[in-house]
């Protein structure tokens, strides 16, 4: 944490999220068996934003992505894209949504690509089952797979790339039809971590180039020096966040990143359980408010207040 008062981007501010989930819950229901996979989670994220969301495994993180897709549907509470709910759309209208509203980056490169097609027929398929004409879905392609760095490769087959080019092809394919979104679900899990920064530079790039909005769910930690956001999961709800800024003294700027804790509109926050392990909370603390600060202290302290101090 930094002791500055950073600018937090749109934190309630002018331009309306493009994301917008409160209190959004998900069971998983099976034969026998429900799983409350998100559990009252609230996000935003601006358009144009390029974030990403990390978590354990099991935290909830696919379930959110799918549900952003229009793959899957949210069990109660809100959730907005582009202004779309997501919880009242009909099934042709989420058919509509995930062919124009939205591209998807799967971790298994072999489901993002189809095997014998050319990388630049696979990003002109997606244009042409849309009617674009051939000349234009070409052109479209090129475009594509330049911004991407992979147009010595366009004839290619998909086993003819690499996992790192592929993942490249499946970015320019998502992004064929120019949905205002693109979604990429641990689209650098299979791949070294070379391949995963040409990866990242390329959303990056598209990003920048073109203004999609950007989610990366990912395990990889160096994340938070490539995206502007960092959101964590935990168990279904989000909790933390690190912004990414510049910084500048004396003449030289660098990167700094701030961490905040985030507190949702019942007032929880979730604290990181290796701080209660530290300090030995366990069901419950004491609470108390300071000058400017709150304090948490294990049930067994009893803090003496400044006055009675000897
Ligand atoms: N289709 C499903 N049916 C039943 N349970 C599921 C299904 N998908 C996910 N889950 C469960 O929901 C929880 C969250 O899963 P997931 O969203 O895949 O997490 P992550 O992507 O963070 O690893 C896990 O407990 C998982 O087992
Ligand atoms: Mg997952």
């Amino acid at each position: 944490m930094t002791s500055s008062a950073p600018a937090i981007p749109d934190r309630d501010g002018a331009d309306a999220p493009y994301i917008l989930c409160e209190d959004l819950f998900k069971i998983h229901k099976s034969d026998e068996l429900e799983v409350v996979a998100l559990r009252g989670l609230d996000l935003k994220v601006r358009p144009g934003e390029l974030m990403a969301i990390v978590g354990a495994s099991g935290s909830g993180k696919s379930t959110l992505l799918n549900i952003l897709a229009g793959l899957d549907q949210p069990s109660a509470g809100r959730a907005f894209v582009g202004g779309r709910d997501l919880l009242t759309m009909t099934e042709g209208e989420l058919v509509r949504y995930r062919r124009s509203a939205v591209g998807f980056i799967w971790q298994q490169t072999g489901r993002n690509l189809i095997p014998y097609l050319s990388a630049a027929r696979n990003v002109e398929l997606p244009l042409m089952l849309e009617g674009v004409e051939a000349a234009a879905a070409r052109d479209r392609a090129r475009e594509l797979l330049d911004a991407v760095g992979l147009s010595h490769r366009r004839d290619h087959l998909p086993e003819q790339l690499s996992g790192g080019e592929q993942q490249r092809v499946s970015i320019a394919v998502a992004l064929a039809n120019r949905p205002p979104l693109l979604l990429a679900d641990e689209p650098t899990g299979e791949l070294d971590a070379i391949a995963a920064d040409g990866i990242y530079e390329a959303l990056g790039e598209l990003n920048a180039q073109q203004g999609v909005t950007v989610v990366i769910v990912t395990h990889d930690p160096e994340i938070a020096s490539r995206v502007d956001r960092v959101v964590a999961i935990r168990d279904g709800r989000t909790s933390m966040e690190i912004f990414r800024r510049a910084e500048r003294s004396g003449g030289v700027t660098r990167v700094v990143h701030d961490e905040y804790v985030l507190v949702d509109s019942a007032g929880r926050l979730q604290v990181p359980r290796e701080f209660l392990d530290r300090l030995s909370i366990g069901e419950r603390a004491r609470l108390f408010l300071g000058e400017g600060r709150l304090e948490v202290l294990p049930d067994s302290v009893r803090r003496v207040p400044p006055e009675e101090r000897p």
